[in-house]
């Protein structure tokens, strides 16, 4: 455990910020993504043509699903999420991280809970709560890992040398208090054997306390870290400061005060209260407000600099991301108006909402901070190669573009066919023919899936050459230092 460092930030302090943890998260983050979209795009491959599923239990689509999902959010979301905090943390607040030990076992202790899914799922053990699949022993795993990653952070927001709390830490700090109390609360359960359990909660209780917890890991997993990373990596790249610091804190309070009553916009017309189902719909409205303000503060950050975009990739990964955000967060309100939820549920236009802020938003604002943030991390200048970003970055785009685009016609086709009626009052068509009329979307995502892992496949190999002749680098005298420091 390391001494409180001085109050000041001299440049030798400086350089013995602990990157180590930081690289280990950020390298990790690049190989989940990989894994995570290739069961993304089987699934996708399987939707297609369903003899892809060659009749074992551990690759259906329902057991590999919760695997995507688990993949992408808590292993390439949130190692990118670990990553940007601890170094958003340390260079704001000028300190070091609280403890090396601590963060190293954040860093293994998250490893190991993600073997544990990628081993257990497939293998059919499941509590059926959507994002929190895993059963007992690893959501104990979780629980230690998930509190010591609040004690290093909020160790090091209190050992700053700063005299304020940038905005970006607040963000952050809302999410790891917040994903604590959800996890907790949420996966209560009665052990039965070594891999089952049964809730504590039962019937419309037990759905209720799962979509606070669902529709929050929306808020502030997928949400509140990830603006966390706008608000410091959008200004450091355009290089100009934050369009209204005033406006970040307003829109910090309101964001979360009304994320936490908009969960029953998931349970609309179920058993459920009619009461609690309309409460959550107009907390949703009202979402729009807020979510809208952080987009508006991010985007006219680049005011005056608008013409960077023309040069510069990664500024352009990171706006792109604030543009999904923006159309998410007006879609989902929408969304949540119950006659609206009455055609969409079921549909692929959820899968379309989901993936234009899974692929357009979460995964967009993170390629644009680890370009930003890897070169820093192994003392380059810059990333390997400017053209390939550029690359990754029309890949990405042009893959978002396809899959939400496919799934959004789908959703409309599937909503307007199950509600059809012939005139005597049955139904105009089969359940099948809705199957059949979604099947050219169905390969135009696999086309935009491709793409999108083509992109990010194109992302690690930039990646790989920029941090590869790290030896080279670690004989330099700033690293020594740092080197000595972690020893
Ligand atoms: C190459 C990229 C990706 C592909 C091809 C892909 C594909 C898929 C497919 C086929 C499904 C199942 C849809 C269904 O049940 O009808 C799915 C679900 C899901 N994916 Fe992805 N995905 C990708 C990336 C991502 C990323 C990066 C995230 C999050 C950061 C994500 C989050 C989700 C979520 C949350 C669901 C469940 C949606 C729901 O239950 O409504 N995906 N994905
Ligand atoms: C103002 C903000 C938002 C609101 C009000 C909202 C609202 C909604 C609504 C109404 C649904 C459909 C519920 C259903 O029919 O079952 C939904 C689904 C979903 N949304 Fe959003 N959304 C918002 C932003 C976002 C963002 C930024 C993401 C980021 C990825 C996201 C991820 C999801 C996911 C993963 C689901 C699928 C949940 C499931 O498995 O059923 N949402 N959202």
């Amino acid at each position: 455990m390391q001494t409180a460092p001085p109050r000041t930030a001299s440049p030798v302090y400086r350089t013995t910020y602990n990157y180590k943890v930081v690289r280990q998260f950020a390298i990790m983050a690049v190989v989940w993504a990989i894994v995570g979209m290739s069961v993304g795009l089987l699934l996708a491959a399987q939707l297609v043509w369903p003899e892809l599923n060659p009749g074992l239990p551990w690759t259906s689509f329902g057991r590999l699903r919760p695997l995507h999902t688990n993949l992408v959010i808590f292993a390439f979301g949130g190692s990118a999420l670990f990553a940007t905090s601890y170094y958003v943390v340390q260079r704001t607040c000028q300190t070091r991280l609280f403890s090396d030990r601590l963060a190293a076992f954040t860093f293994w202790g998250w490893q190991a809970v993600i073997v544990a899914a990628l081993v257990s799922l497939p293998l059919g053990y499941t509590t059926t709560k959507e994002y929190a699949e895993l059963e007992w022993p690893i959501n104990l795993l979780l629980a230690v890992v998930w509190v010591s990653y609040a004690v290093v952070f909020l160790m090091t927001l209190k050992r700053r040398t700063t005299s304020h709390i940038y905005v970006a830490n607040w963000f952050y700090a809302a999410f790891i208090l917040t994903v604590a109390v959800l996890h907790i609360v949420n996966n209560a359960a009665l052990p039965v054997t070594p891999m089952t359990s049964i809730s504590l909660y039962a019937g419309a209780v037990d759905a209720m306390v799962q979509w606070w917890y669902g529709h929050n890991a929306v808020g502030f997993f997928l949400t509140a870290g990830f603006l966390g990373m706008m608000y410091y990596f959008v200004p450091k790249q355009a290089e100009r400061p934050i369009y209204s610091y005033r406006l970040s804190i307003v829109h910090f309070w309101a964001l979360i005060m009304v994320y936490m009553w908009a969960g029953p916009h998931h349970l609309h017309y179920t058993a459920l209260p009619s009461w609690a189902q309309s409460l959550g719909m107009v907390m949703s409205i009202i979402l729009l407000v807020p979510s809208w303000g952080g987009m508006i503060n991010g985007i006219m950050t680049l005011s005056g600099a608008w013409h960077k975009l023309r040069t510069d990739p990664i500024l352009r990964f990171l706006v792109v991301a604030l543009t999904f955000y923006g159309m998410a967060t007006f879609e989902g309100p929408m969304m949540a108006i119950k006659t609206v939820n009455a055609f969409s549920h079921y549909t692929d236009w959820t899968i379309g909402h989901v993936h234009s802020g899974a692929l357009g938003w979460v995964a967009m604002i993170t390629f644009g901070s680890l370009y930003h943030m890897i070169p820093r991390l192994y003392g380059r200048t810059r990333m390997y190669s400017t053209p390939l970003i550029t690359l990754h970055f029309w890949l990405a785009l042009s893959g978002t573009l396809l899959y939400v685009i496919a799934m959004w016609a789908n959703g409309v086709v599937q909503g307007l066919m199950w509600r059809a009626v012939n005139a005597d009052g049955t139904l105009m068509y089969r359940f099948v023919d809705a199957v059949e009329a979604s099947h050219p979307g169905y390969l135009v995502r696999l086309l935009g899936g491709m793409l999108f892992l083509a992109g990010t496949l194109v992302m690690a190999f930039n990646v790989y050459m920029t941090i590869k002749p790290q030896k080279a680098l670690e004989a330099a005298p700033a690293t020594r230092r740092e080197a000595r420091h972690e020893a």
